[in-house]
C-alpha cells in the first residue's frame, strides 16, 4: 500500500480518486510515498527519505525546493493550466475594480450615513470621485503567454480591448495561432510603451524579479494599470508607489498582502485569491492525484 500525505488544503476531490485499497492518504502519516501540497512552503521542512515524489496542487512551484528534491530522485509534478480559468476570471476582476474604483467606491458607500439629502449630497460627489473608464479600445499587454496568459488575452478580446503579448518561450507555430488576437510585441519594454493594462503571467526567478522597475514604469502611457496575479516580487514595489504617487500610474492590482501597498488608495490588494475557487482546487487536486499515482504505480511521468 502507498501512502501519501497532504500538507494543507488539499481538495478531497483529488483524494477521493484514488483506490483505497494501494492508497492511505492523511495529513498525519509516518514514511510516505509521495506529499501533496498547496501553498505550505516546503524549504525548511525535513522530507522523509521515502518520499519519492511530490505533487505541488497549483501551476508554480516556489513552495517545494525542486532542485534539492531533483538531486534526491524525488520527482515533483505541478498541476499547469489547472486553475487558469479560475485566475483569468480574477484578472477581469482586477481589470473592472482598478479601471471603475470599486474598492475604493465600495467602502465610500460603506460608510454613508445620516438624512436622505446629506447621503444625496455624498452621492453626488462620489460619482464625480469615483468616475473612471471603459475597456473597450483600450490596450492590454500580457506578459507570458502560458495557459493563463493566452485566457486573458481572449477575454479581453472579447472584451474589445486589443490585445499584446510577450512570451520569450513561445514557440514560433504557437505565435502564429495566437497572431489573430494578440499582436506580438517585440520585447517587454515595447509591449510597455503600447499598453493600458499590463499584467504577468510569468514564474518568479532571477529573470523576472524586479522586472518592472522605476525606469520600466516610466515606458508607459501616463495612467497605465498595472495587474500582478502571478508572484510577489515580479514588480519592484517601491517603484510602483511612486509612480502612482506621481499620478503616472493610474492604479495597481496585486493578489498579494502588503505592508507598503495594503494603505495606498490607489492600490488592490487580495489575498492570493486567484486560484481559490472549488472547481480550480478540485482540478488541482485531481491533476496531481493522477500524476503522482501513475508515477508511484507505473514509473510515469507528466508535468515533473
Ligand atoms: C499557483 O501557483 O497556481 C497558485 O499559487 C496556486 C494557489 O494559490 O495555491
Amino acid at each position: 500500500m502507498f501512502k501519501i500525505q497532504t500538507l494543507n488544503n488539499i481538495s478531497v476531490v483529488g483524494l477521493e480518486r484514488l483506490p483505497r485499497d494501494f492508497y492511505e492518504v492523511a495529513s498525519e502519516i509516518s514514511h510516505p510515498d509521495a506529499i501533496l501540497v498547496r501553498s505550505a512552503k516546503m524549504h525548511d521542512m525535513e522530507i522523509p527519505e521515502t518520499v519519492k515524489a511530490i505533487g505541488r496542487a497549483g501551476a508554480g512551484t516556489n513552495n517545494v525546493p525542486v532542485a534539492d528534491m531533483t538531486a534526491r530522485g524525488v520527482a515533483v509534478f505541478n498541476a499547469p493550466g489547472a486553475n487558469a480559468n479560475a485566475v483569468k476570471e480574477l484578472v477581469l476582476a482586477g481589470m473592472l475594480m482598478s479601471a471603475r474604483n470599486i474598492p475604493q467606491a465600495w467602502h465610500f458607500a460603506r460608510g454613508l450615513s445620516g438624512e436622505d439629502a446629506a447621503i444625496n449630497e455624498a452621492v453626488e460627489s462620489g460619482k464625480k470621485r469615483f468616475a473612471g473608464f471603459e475597456l473597450p479600445g483600450r490596450t492590454l499587454g500580457v506578459i507570458g503567454l502560458g495557459a493563463i496568459g493566452v485566457r486573458v488575452a481572449n477575454a479581453a478580446r472579447a472584451l474589445g480591448m486589443q490585445v499584446i503579448g510577450y512570451d520569450p518561450s513561445i514557440t514560433v507555430s504557437r505565435a502564429w495561432q495566437l497572431e489573430r488576437d494578440v499582436q506580438a510585441a517585440l520585447s517587454i519594454d515595447d509591449l510597455l510603451s503600447r499598453s493600458d493594462f499590463v499584467t504577468f503571467h510569468v514564474p518568479l526567478n532571477e529573470h523576472t524579479r524586479h522586472m518592472i522597475n522605476a525606469e520600466r514604469i516610466q515606458l508607459m502611457p501616463k495612467g497605465a494599470v498595472l495587474l500582478n496575479f502571478s508572484r510577489s516580487g515580479i514588480l519592484d514595489d517601491d517603484a510602483v508607489v511612486t509612480a502612482l504617487d506621481q499620478g503616472h500610474l493610474y492604479a495597481y492590482c496585486c493578489d498579494f498582502p502588503s505592508n507598503l501597498l495594503k494603505d495606498h488608495p490607489r492600490v488592490i490588494t487580495l489575498p492570493h485569491l486567484g486560484a481559490s475557487t472549488k472547481e480550480a482546487e478540485d482540478n488541482c487536486a485531481i491533476m496531481v492525484a493522477d500524476q503522482v499515482r501513475d508515477y508511484l504505480e507505473n514509473g510515469n511521468v507528466t508535468n515533473s
